[in-house]
């Protein structure tokens, strides 16, 4: 009796899975003859009620009957099903390799701001991140800047209300991890900056800097040209000409800026360099007694170097980039390259 009843089970089963639209009504008809309650299973669940002869030879038919459903199921998923009933003019073929989704990619100044993470954090230097929207005490006068001083004008600042102001440089960050922190200090603050000036191939009004400060008791100059001269020659994977100058910081004591050989004219002079063949990348100097003392570190007992370097001008050097404003010109085609 339960061998005629499995070899209708098996020719309804059969038809259900001929006639079956989509994923859906394949589900169902699984359920229906194989899912736990379904008709195939019962088979199996009253085997227990049949002599042993009985149970030996309906049990094999049923699991043949079992393996073919489940074969003639599988067959017909992939591919030969509609994905849904509702649009019939709708066939989706699962084995149709996809569209390939085009990747986007790193914008070349977060390429660079990820090398020279990269580069000072191994030389054991930690990163630090401070506010766009700073206030005029962290921006200036903590950096041996008071108010009213003519320093004040090296920076043409976007002044905000109440005192506000966006930042000038990320040296303000230099405060206010000292203020947290007690030496000796290794850090390095990648940030960005602004600046109410007229724009041309090296100047931007908002653009990248990275800030570096190293406090300790014998840190010296000395230290940093070392240090500035290893980042170079690992960023640039290559040797570069460099030349300090000296220079004037009120927040330094005494101050340097460090120019590079430009490496978009190598040096013969372009519109990069103001045709100088050098392009300005640093600025630097010793930390001046007022700023550790703002930052409440004793100048008796601590010294160290400071430095802030433009990123967006390492990013010209590093790809050849002959116009800053390139960079923030979303333009695709030049986007593409990087
Ligand atoms: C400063 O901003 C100082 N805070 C640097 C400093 C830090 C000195 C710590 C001493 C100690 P300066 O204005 O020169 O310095 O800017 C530093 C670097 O930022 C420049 O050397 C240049 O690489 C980059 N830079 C300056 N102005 C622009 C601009 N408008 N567009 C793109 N890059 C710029």
């Amino acid at each position: 009796m339960l061998k005629i009843n499995l070899k209708s089970l098996k020719i309804e089963a059969q038809k259900e899975i001929e006639k079956a639209e989509d994923l859906k009504d394949l589900d169902r008809i699984f359920k229906k003859y194989l899912g736990k309650n379904g008709k195939i299973t019962q088979v199996f669940s009253s085997l227990k009620d049949l002599n042993e002869k009985e149970r030996a030879e309906v049990g094999k038919e049923a699991n043949r009957v079992k393996v073919f459903l489940e074969k003639k199921i599988k067959e017909k998923s992939p591919s030969s099903v509609r994905l849904s009933s509702k649009g019939k003019k709708e066939w989706f073929d699962v084995t149709i390799p996809g569209k390939k989704p085009s990747l986007g990619h790193l914008h070349p100044l977060t390429l660079v701001r990820k090398k020279v993470e990269e580069i000072f954090q191994a030389m054991g230097f930690s990163v630090i991140e401070g506010p766009e929207v700073e206030n005029e005490y962290y921006n200036f006068d903590a950096l041996n800047i008071p108010k009213d001083h003519p320093a004040r004008d090296f920076w043409d600042t976007f002044y905000l209300k109440n005192g506000f102001l966006l930042r000038t440089h990320t040296s303000p960050v230099q405060i206010r991890y000292m203020e947290k922190n007690n030496p000796p200090l290794r850090i390095i603050i990648p940030g960005r900056i602004f600046r109410h000036e007229a724009t041309d191939a090296s100047h931007e009004v908002n653009f990248y800097q990275v800030e570096g400060l190293m406090v300790g008791k014998k840190i010296t100059a000395a230290n940093f040209k070392a240090i500035i001269q290893e980042f170079f020659l690992r960023f640039f994977e290559k040797p570069v000409k460099i030349r300090l100058r000296p220079s004037f910081f009120p927040f330094t004591e005494p101050s340097f800026e460090v120019d590079i050989s430009c490496l978009a004219c190598q040096g013969k002079g372009c519109s990069v360099c103001s045709r100088t063949g050098w392009l300005e990348l640093i600025g630097a100097g010793m930390v001046h007694p007022n700023v550790l003392k703002a930052g409440g570190i004793n100048p008796k007992n601590w010294q160290g170097f400071a430095f802030g370097m433009g990123m967006d001008r390492l990013a010209m050097m590093k790809y050849k980039i002959d116009d800053v404003r390139l960079l923030y010109s979303g333009d695709l085609r030049f986007l593409q390259q990087f």
